[in-house]
Formats: structure tokens, C-alpha cells, sequence
């Protein structure tokens, strides 16, 4: 018999935080989506605050190169991410001003257009009090490309999700057909190289991994082995998962 009382603080609980990051169609969302069903989590997708914006300045006329007339729209025009409120394939619900566009956030004018709304350092200023007051209550996963570096420092499990160009391309334009999209694999091919360019190359809070970050290469894993180390890392098992090929776990 134990000397003193098993209390239930001894159940293995879930990091609280997860900030997965990582490049145009590294698998964050639909992994994202996964984990945080699993655990029972908040999903939230942070590049749809930036792809609303986006939406909206060129709904607006707002130059795209105008970092503080971008931030002033943010300033005065509610965009809201929330969990679906339609069950027709999408993981959030977009709002501006309490219009619905979560699909028009998708649109290749969108996609050509975020990442240079992004770059400017007034636009994410304007965004990151909403992405920190969305992980406020804990028990959230959080996607995007900054969220383990500058968003949520302070994450108890941060991963980083990459995998090759020409995978990630496909796979976003199998989703773009799935969604009965017409889709280009060589722009996307295009598109997707320039987004990363730009994220990775600009001044504030480039796409990197954060140092304590978990890498792991997705490009031979099927979704479900993703998940599932996810999952496990985030119920603290790192040291029991044997790390994957082209896992690179930090010191
Ligand atoms: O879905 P996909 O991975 O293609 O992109 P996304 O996560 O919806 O993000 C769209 C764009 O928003 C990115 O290319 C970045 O320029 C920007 N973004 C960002 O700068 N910081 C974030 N935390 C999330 C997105």
C-alpha cells in the first residue's frame, strides 16, 4: 500500500498550449483541426485573420503596400475566427462585420495577395491581441506561422511542420478539386514558392521554427501518424514516441 493518498493530479493532462507553425500547405490545418478534436481543444487557424484582412482591403480598394492603411481597417472593421457555425467542410467560421466568408478567404486573388498584407509589422500589431485573447482560456491549438516564436512564446508544446514544395502543392490542389475549385498545380507550384518566400525573408516575425519547437517532415506521413505523435507529444510523451524520420527534436 502507497504511504500517502494517489491523488488524480498524477493523470498524464495535456500540454494546455499547442502552437503548430509552418509553411503554405505543411498540413497544419487539417492536422490543427485533428489534435485539438482529440483532445477536446479549440481549434484556432490565425491565417484567416490575415486572409480576412486581406479579403477586405481588396474589397475596399485598400492598397496591399499601405501597412497603415491596412492596420486602420483592422482597426475599424471586426474580423471574427470562430468554431463552424455550418457543417459544410470548414474547420472556422470567418466574419467581417458579421458577413460570412469563410470560403471567400480562399480565393486565389487572396492567396496572391496575404502575404504581403502580412509583412508589414502595423498589420500584425493590429492582429495579435485577438490570436493571444483566442488562447487566453488554455486548452487550444493554435496554427499559423508565428504563433511558437511571437504569438505564444510561452507554449508548453510547439511543432513545426514541414515538408517538401512539390507535396504541399499537390496537396493543396487535391483539396481545391475536392472542393470543386478549379485549380493549376503549376500556379499553385508558383504561388505557394512565392508566399514562402515572402514569409520566411520578411523583417517581423518570419516563418521559423521556434527554438524549442519539435520539427517533424510530414512529406512520407499519412495524416493519421502525424496526429497521432501530436497527440502524444502533447500528452508528454516525448521521450516514449520514437521520433520519426525526419523529426529534428530540439535540446
Ligand atoms: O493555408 P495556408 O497554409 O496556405 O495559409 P494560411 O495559414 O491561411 O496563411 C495565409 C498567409 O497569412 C501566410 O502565407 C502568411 O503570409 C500569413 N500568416 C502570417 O503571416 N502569420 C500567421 N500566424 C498566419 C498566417
Amino acid at each position: 500500500m502507497p504511504s500517502h493518498p494517489i491523488t488524480t493530479s498524477m493523470a498524464p493532462a495535456p500540454a494546455a498550449v499547442i502552437a503548430i507553425d509552418g509553411p503554405a500547405a505543411s498540413g497544419k490545418s487539417t492536422i490543427g483541426h485533428a489534435v485539438a478534436d482529440r483532445l477536446g481543444y479549440l481549434y484556432y487557424d490565425s491565417g484567416l485573420l490575415y486572409r480576412a484582412l486581406t479579403w477586405l482591403a481588396l474589397r475596399e480598394g485598400v492598397n496591399v503596400d499601405d501597412g497603415d492603411a491596412l492596420a486602420a481597417l483592422a482597426a475599424r472593421t471586426p474580423i471574427t475566427v470562430r468554431p463552424p457555425t455550418r457543417a459544410d467542410g470548414r474547420h472556422s467560421t470567418v466574419e467581417v462585420a458579421g458577413e460570412d466568408i469563410t470560403w471567400d478567404v480562399r480565393r486565389p486573388e487572396v492567396d496572391a495577395n496575404v502575404s504581403n498584407v502580412a509583412r508589414h509589422p502595423a498589420v500584425r500589431a493590429a492582429l495579435i491581441d485577438q490570436q493571444r485573447r483566442g488562447a487566453a482560456d488554455g486548452r487550444v491549438v493554435m496554427v499559423g506561422r508565428d504563433i511558437g516564436t511571437v504569438v505564444l512564446p510561452d507554449a508548453p508544446l510547439k511543432v513545426f511542420l514541414v515538408a517538401s514544395l512539390e507535396v504541399r502543392a499537390r496537396r493543396r490542389y487535391d483539396e481545391m478539386i475536392a472542393r470543386g475549385q478549379p485549380a493549376d498545380y503549376q500556379s499553385i507550384l508558383a504561388d505557394m514558392r512565392r508566399r514562402d518566400e515572402i514569409d520566411s525573408l520578411r523583417a517581423v516575425a518570419p516563418l521559423k521554427a521556434a527554438d524549442d519547437a519539435v520539427t517533424v517532415d510530414t512529406t512520407g506521413m499519412s495524416i493519421d501518424e502525424v496526429i497521432d505523435h501530436i497527440v502524444a507529444l502533447a500528452m508528454g510523451a516525448p521521450t516514449e514516441s520514437r521520433p520519426l524520420p525526419g523529426e529534428v527534436r530540439a535540446e
